[in-house]
């Protein structure tokens, strides 16, 4: 098949970097950047990091507000789909590049793939809500991660063209894993950052959700985190360049304990959370990939999409919103002072990751029914079983 893949954001780097190999190996893609994100350390530095082809069309788009972002998107990619006629226009997550990709393919009468489908919070106060449900509706191929993205689908009457295919951010995280093991790794990395790192002696954190730049959530999270914070234990805060103008906006510092630094690569991100203490974040990404690793996590938004990361991380993830004395207290009980850094040197001696197998089994349902597979009326609605089977998600049990 021609595919024509969006990405945007640095999430989006990172699927597109677990999807690529697999995609390219069974279809012929074309690869648009959006440019939402356009920093060196937000975007720039995981094409040579994980070895992303170029993209064919940069749409340098940008920052603004979600009308402009939106309109920019729209206007800039419509001649390239013109143009380049795909069979498909493959779209990741929930980000208003995600829209702008579905809601051009759709226009112009070319099926859509979402990738991290079913997702939902519940909460239409977040972009994210708004942009993952229009892309659902409109897609042809519907790549669910988790059998509670199946379910959401199902209950929104979305059946055909629905595949479970696990989670392609754990094929990523598996496939460089053993780059992060070594303690000295995470040496290197502080040395980088002009601090001396030990396992679990430190907590990371990311922060960046849209409700946790308003005004009052811009005082409560550092609140939150100066009191996990401390001395022998500081907060390595890996700082979004949006959260960071919220703040200088807003005239709000953290304390001296939480350490902020640039946005991070790739494996310094996750060589941070496999050692840490502790991760706390709002963060999608980082919340399943700190489940994985095995690392107690805080999330600190008042609900999650990933309840199976919740689900299988044995009560070392916990969603405590912005309550500072639940962070406290949680923290103390998952990973006390004491005891983190055996725990931190153990988890990253026995780091064994499995890959999910999405990106193949998203490579090959695409072209298992795509135009020139059997099922090029539309997928089957049967029930089946099993990762990369086409399902009927109304079978499947939330
Ligand atoms: C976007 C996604 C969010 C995703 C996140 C990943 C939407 C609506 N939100 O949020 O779902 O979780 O990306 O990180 O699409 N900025 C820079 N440099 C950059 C990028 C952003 O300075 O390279 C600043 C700009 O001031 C920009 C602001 O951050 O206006 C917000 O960026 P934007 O892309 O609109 O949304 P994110 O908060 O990054
Ligand atoms: N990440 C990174 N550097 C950082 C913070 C995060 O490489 O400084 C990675 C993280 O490991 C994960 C992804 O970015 O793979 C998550 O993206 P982000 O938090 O921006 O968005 P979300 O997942 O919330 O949509």
């Amino acid at each position: 098949m021609r595919i024509v893949s969006v990405v945007g954001t640095r999430p989006q780097l990172i699927k597109a970097a677990a999807l690529q190999p697999a995609l390219r190996a069974r279809h012929d893609e074309v690869f648009v950047d959006t440019g939402q994100h356009y920093d060196e350390a937000m975007a720039g530095a995981f094409f040579a990091e994980l070895g992303l082809a170029r993209p064919d069309y940069s749409l340098g788009v940008g920052g603004g507000s979600h009308a402009e972002q939106l309109a920019a998107m729209l206007t800039r990619l419509e001649p390239i789909l013109a143009v380049e006629r795909p069979d498909a226009v493959l779209v990741y997550g929930d980000t208003n590049s995600t829209l702008a990709g579905a809601l051009t393919a759709a226009k112009l009468g070319i099926p859509v793939a979402h990738v991290e489908a079913g997702l939902r919070s519940f909460d239409r106060r977040m972009p994210e809500e708004i942009n993952r449900v229009v892309a659902d509706h409109l897609s042809r191929w519907l790549f669910a991660p988790t059998p509670t993205a199946l379910a959401n689908l199902a209950r929104e009457g979305i059946r055909a063209g629905v595949t479970l295919v696990g989670d392609l951010m754990l094929d990523l995280a598996a496939r460089v894993a053993a780059d992060v093991r070594d303690p000295a790794v995470l040496a290197g990395v502080g040395r980088a950052l002009g601090f001396d790192l030990r396992p679990g002696g430190y907590c990371f954190a990311t922060i960046h959700r849209a409700e946790n730049r308003e005004p009052a959530a811009l005082r409560a999270w550092p609140a939150l985190l100066d009191a996990v914070a401390s001395p022998v234990r500081p907060v390595i805060l890996a700082l979004h360049p949006g959260t960071r103008a919220a703040l200088e906006r807003e005239g709000v510092s953290v304390g001296p304990a939480v350490r902020v630094v640039e946005p991070l690569g790739y494996r310094s991100s996750l060589a941070l959370q496999l050692h840490a203490a502790a991760v706390l974040t709002d963060s999608g990404g980082v919340q399943r990939e700190a489940a994985w690793l095995g690392t107690p996590c805080l999330v600190l938004r008042p609900t999650t999409e990933w309840l199976e990361a919740v689900a299988s991380s044995g009560g070392r993830m916990v969603v405590v919103g912005l309550d500072r004395e639940r962070a406290v207290a949680e923290l103390g009980r998952l990973a006390p002072l004491k005891r983190a850094p055996d725990d931190a040197r153990r988890r990253a001696a026995g780091l064994v990751l499995e890959p999910a197998g999405a990106a193949e089994a998203i490579a090959a349902a695409l072209e298992r029914d795509g135009p020139a597979g059997e099922a090029a009326e539309g997928p089957a609605g049967e029930a089946a079983e099993g990762l990369g089977e086409t399902v009927d998600p109304g079978a499947v049990e939330r």
